[in-house]
């Protein structure tokens, strides 16, 4: 599709991302991919998600987008610079700086908890960014490896996922970090729970933070677009009707199944 906007994370949970996209820019149009067959990708070595990350892009660009959002965390904190050299003809956006620059703006003295997969808590792209704006920030991560499976099965709440969202947070309480950021695609789902467990916390959802950066930059640029969406999957398709629509918050007719090499 001509005169869009790509998005791809390794699965699902990027639809949140473009959800919040679409909430901003209502008449852009938008090709989503869904790297549904390889996820996670927050379990990876950094090579294998730029490898990944890479391939994802590639399929994007060949379809003549004209700006990519990287929705998923994990690529964004450690693929990020690489796409951006290698795909240096359209402007690439990411999803960690402008979750970082947001818990800055909203954290306190007592810090920030950044919650995210294995790998991005790894690389620390989020410790570092939250860092660098704030020098006297204390930020604390945390990776909640289960969290994303907990989400594509759709349980967001109850027994299961206070067991494991109360282990993944022991050690942080009501005199803990007074904002939470959340790292991952699929954390946005589980907000109700933290809310009850942390009650008065401030949550950072970097899905909307990066809506607002993405429409800043190119809703000024905005050319004649007509609100169309095209969704590609590498497997699943399916399920990823089915599942796909709690995130997006809407239903979703039709999904390409496309294989990346
Ligand atoms: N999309 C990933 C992220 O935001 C979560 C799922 C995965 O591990 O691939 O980090």
């Amino acid at each position: 599709m001509r005169d869009s906007i790509g998005v791809f994370d390794s699965g699902m949970g990027g639809l949140t991302v473009l959800r919040a996209l679409r909430k901003h820019l209502p008449g852009e149009n938008f090709v989503y991919l869904g790297d549904t067959a390889r996820l996670p990708y927050g379990t990876k070595s950094p090579q294998t998600v730029i490898r990944y990350a890479e391939h994802a892009a590639g399929v994007l660009i060949d379809r003549g987008v004209r700006a990519l959002v990287v929705a998923c965390n994990t690529a964004s904190g450690i693929a990020l610079e690489h796409l951006r050299a290698k795909y240096s003809t359209v402007p690439v956006f990411g999803v960690v700086h402008p979750g970082a620059e947001a818990a800055s703006a909203t954290m306190d003295e007592s810090g920030v908890l950044v919650l995210a997969t294995e790998s991005t808590v790894a690389g620390g792209a989020y410790q570092k960014a939250i860092s660098r704006l704030r020098r006297d920030a204390r930020v604390y991560a945390r990776a909640c490896p289960l969290w994303v499976t907990l989400a594509e099965q759709g349980i967001v709440d109850g027994p299961l996922t206070a067991a494991v969202v109360d282990h993944d947070l022991r050690g942080f309480d009501a005199e803990g970090p007074s904002t939470i950021l959340l790292g991952c695609t699929h954390y946005p789902v589980f907000k109700g729970y933290l809310r009850k467990r942390l009650p008065g916390i401030h949550i950072v959802d970097s899905a909307e933070t990066t809506a607002l950066v993405v429409s800043a930059v190119l809703g000024r640029n905005k050319q004649t677009s007509t609100g169309e969406e095209v969704f590609l999957a590498t497997d699943g398709i399916g399920r990823f009707k089915r599942v796909g629509r709690y995130f997006l918050g809407r239903p979703i007719n039709d999904v390409e199944l496309i294989d990346l090499q």
